[in-house]
């Protein structure tokens, strides 16, 4: 049975740019016009949603909150997989607002049955949900970014929580400081990163996980236009106003691109991917993983 992918977005009615914690966010250009950068903000959202259903998502919105503009982004609410959410917790205070909404939000999901489980960590503890830790399907693994907003501590977390195996990526820089504004996985094994955004080790262990063949490099530009933070669904790709390189990129790796204007959310340092959450997630509990895969391929080689 193929179920269409569900995804949690919010309403952007509370959402603004009224502090900055991170270098993309500009709250003087949007206190120069507040009500046209909020009339704006709706249209995008409108046509994200939009895109995501006409890539053949089902899509659910929640309500924001005043005091919390940064709501509108949930894949930072949580990590969900199985229909296990693992609630994220924020290292910025002026998110922290956030937690007890989200978890309200992901109880009635529980209640609905969408969800079998809801887990909180411990306070001190910081992991900012699915922005930082990306389910690879092809693969069947997480790939867990740590050391801006999320500690050092969460991939082992992350892995023990959910049983995957977890590839952590150490971010090395203040400007991609959630692992989905810099890495970017498709369905067809690809992916597309931008290099420096990662320490030298991460890089290593993405080289070492990513054959040459599938392993794209974004651009400087690119990266800014956020068209990495993108959600792929199947062979659609939806994401911020591409750049011809990004465009032409995923043209020839056949996907089918749907571009939408998130100029008001990306003055907060957002676009598609941050402002959605998969719920439905699986993970294949036939399929190998890739190195066991090679291990049992070995092993008939051997056998044989
Ligand atoms: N202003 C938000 C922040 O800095 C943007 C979050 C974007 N989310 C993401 N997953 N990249 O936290």
């Amino acid at each position: 049975m193929n179920q269409r992918p569900h995804l949690l977005v919010v309403d952007p009615a509370h959402f603004e740019v009224s502090y900055a914690i991170n270098p993309w966010m500009r709250p003087g250009a949007w206190l120069e016009n507040p009500a046209a950068h909020r009339d704006a903000a709706r249209q995008s959202f409108e046509a994200l949603v939009t895109a995501f259903e006409t890539a053949g998502a089902r899509v659910e919105a929640l309500a924001g909150a005043a005091g919390v503009p940064d709501m509108v982004f949930p894949a930072n609410a949580a990590v969900v997989l199985n229909g296990r959410a693992m609630m994220a917790r924020f290292r910025c205070p002026e998110r922290q607002g956030e937690e007890p909404m989200f978890l309200e939000a992901f109880e009635r999901l529980r209640a609905r049955g969408v969800l079998s489980e809801v887990i909180e960590l411990p306070k001190g503890r910081l992991q900012e949900g699915a922005g930082d830790c990306i389910w690879d399907a092809g693969r069947q693994l997480f790939w867990v970014g740590y050391g801006q907003r999320s500690d050092a501590e969460s991939p082992r977390t992350i892995g023990q929580v959910f049983g995957q195996q977890v590839v952590a990526l150490e971010l090395a820089t203040e400007e991609f400081y959630h692992l989905d504004t810099c890495f970017l996985p498709l369905s067809g094994g690809e992916v597309i990163y931008y290099p420096p955004a990662f320490t030298a080790a991460a890089r290593r262990r993405i080289r070492q996980h990513v054959e040459p063949g599938k392993l794209f490099e974004a651009s400087a530009e690119d990266a800014a236009a956020f068209c990495i933070n993108a959600v792929n669904i199947g062979r659609e790709v939806v994401m911020a106003r591409a750049t011809p390189d990004m465009r032409a990129l995923l043209t020839r790796l056949g996907y089918h691109l749907s571009d939408v204007d998130l100029a008001p959310f990306i003055l907060s340092g957002g676009a598609a991917y941050c402002m959605s959450l998969r719920l439905d997630r699986r993970s294949d509990p036939h399929s190998l993983t890739e190195p066991q895969a090679l291990e049992a391929a070995r092993h008939d080689l051997v056998g044989s």
